[in-house]
């Protein structure tokens, strides 16, 4: 089958998938592996992307995409600019889980603990090393220590020393860890080398949180995995520079046309500074724009232009691509030299699973997560009129909005500084919508991974990479090409 000119000109809602024969025992999403790769260093446990969109990921998003094993993207909806608000986003997510607190807060036993009890407020931390000049360990204090206790009084007086604690030499597997904590019966290890000097810490709480999300995304010393997305012209590079010291795990250069001379310039100049993070590049809707965008380095794609459900880019100017298409062409032309996303178009979680097939090894997600707990935005009471009583009742609504809609554009302007004309046609290529307000974002997910279990199911495979590869081993296999009558039986409810 040439499976191209069979998909041309197609989208989701276009196909279904021919069940086969099942063998898989459980649709358990703690059972079936659902691990994907979503750049050239980062595997994924499970394949779900948080749109970088203002309305979708911020810290909150993030934090439970990666806990669930997903990943969230952090929009760059700031003023142009204006960094600190993006850094603080990725600085909230990075220190929201730890293995090994590689740096851990600390005060001098010759302090006070008045000094003590600011630290701690200052830093939301309720346990402080105590070091001496060179940094070796002299002891710990925590929050009970210095509670109820007359300001004046010298840290040395209320901690516990050294010679009180257990203490680990050199690093530690965290498993080894938790067993001497179990074993010794202490919620806190401070690690120390040969000579003393503090190397890290390992609290009870942290190894509690790590059990608590067995499948969550974390970086070499236990923290939550995060990405940012940054433009590709005005301060990108300085945004992308800044981003990866505040603990970035991957750089999304994100731009609509990203098959470009300005992407091929920021990609060119991104990886020359911030040589040691996978940095991903898009949107592309062609196998030529994916093929451009490998050659020039970028260790994922991001395939989409103007599925989105805050996209007006093929409403008003007529270019895009299908998303089936898209996927189809890009995923052709770059075999699996690096990952692919397929971002935008996914309405339903079917969809998902299609887009996983035709070319996606992640899929991104906006409209999706826009309603939830977790996106950013105030929920708002809208008048609905029920059809079948004409009954009008509050439907709690969030706002969703193209990063491209007048609404996003305006906010990213510095209004003082631009030109009036530029303030008034912004040209925009994106809509702002309201979505129902849905709860948490990880039911959302919880859901989504359900479905797509019982999909892997339904295709005869017991994990999504054996259901990738049978479904390009043998597309004719499953694809149905709906009519107008079976897309209608099949989606319309
Ligand atoms: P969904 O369908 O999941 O898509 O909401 C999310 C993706 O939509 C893209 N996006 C836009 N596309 N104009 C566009 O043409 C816009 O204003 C816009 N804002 C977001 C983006 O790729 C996102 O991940």
């Amino acid at each position: 089958m040439d499976l191209l000119e069979f998909v041309r000109g197609c989208t989701f809602d276009d196909f279904l998938l021919t069940p086969q024969c099942g063998v898989l025992p459980r649709r358990d999403p703690h059972l079936v592996d659902l691990s994907a790769r979503f750049s050239r260093r980062i595997v994924l446990r499970r394949p779900i992307v948080s749109a970088n969109m203002d309305t979708v990921t911020r810290a909150a998003m993030a934090i439970v995409l990666a806990e669930e094993g997903g990943l969230g993207i952090v929009d760059r909806g700031f003023r142009s600019g204006d960094i600190g608000p993006q850094i603080a986003e990725i600085a909230t997510v990075k220190r929201t889980q730890h293995g090994v607190i590689a740096d851990p807060h600390s005060i001098a036993e010759t302090q006070t603990v008045d000094e003590a009890r600011r630290l701690m407020m200052r830093t939301r931390v309720g346990t402080l090393a105590v070091v001496d000049d060179h940094r070796r360990l002299r002891g710990l204090l925590t929050e009970r220590d210095v509670r109820f206790v007359p300001a004046g009084v010298a840290v040395e007086a209320r901690m516990t020393p050294r010679a009180r604690l257990v203490v680990h030499e050199g690093p530690v597997a965290l498993p080894d860890a938790e067993r001497i904590m179990v074993e010794r019966k202490v919620k806190k290890l401070p690690l120390v080398a040969a000579d003393g000097t503090l190397i890290g810490l390992i609290t009870a709480k942290d190894l509690i949180k790590q059990a608590r999300h067995p499948f969550a995304t974390r970086d070499g010393r236990g923290r939550l995995r995060v990405g940012a997305a940054v433009g590709a012209t005005g301060d990108y590079l300085e945004r992308a520079v800044e981003v990866v010291r505040a603990g970035a795990d991957v750089i999304v250069i994100d731009i609509a046309h990203g098959h470009s001379l300005v992407m091929e310039r920021a990609l060119r100049d991104v990886r020359s500074r911030c040589p040691d993070v996978d940095i991903v590049a898009g949107n592309v809707a062609t196998g030529e724009g994916a093929r451009f965008l490998l050659d020039r380095g970028a260790d994922a794609i991001k395939v989409g232009i103007g599925p989105g459900g805050g996209c007006s880019t093929r409403l008003t100017t007529n270019f895009g691509v299908p998303q089936v298409e898209a996927l189809v062409r890009c995923r052709q032309a770059i075999g699996e030299a690096v990952p692919l996303i397929a971002d935008g178009g996914i309405r339903r979680d079917g969809a998902l699973a299609q887009a996983l097939l035709f070319g996606g090894d992640t899929v991104m997600l906006g409209s999706a997560f826009a309603g939830t707990d977790e996106a950013p935005g105030e929920i708002v009471q809208k008048s609905v009129v029920v059809p079948e009583s004409q009954k009008v009742v509050q439907v709690p609504f969030k706002v969703f909005r193209g990063m491209a809609s007048i609404g996003a554009v305006r906010d990213r302007l510095d209004i003082e500084d631009s030109e009036p004309g530029e303030v008034e046609a912004i040209g925009a290529e994106g809509i702002e919508v309201s979505v129902p307000a849905r709860g948490s974002a990880r039911t959302v997910i919880h859901d989504m991974l359900k479905h797509l279990c019982s999909a892997i199911s339904y295709g005869g495979a017991t994990s999504l990479a054996e259901l990738q590869r049978s479904f390009q081993a043998d597309p004719a296999r499953y694809l149905v090409k709906l009519s107008g009558a079976g897309r209608t039986e099949s989606f319309q409810r």
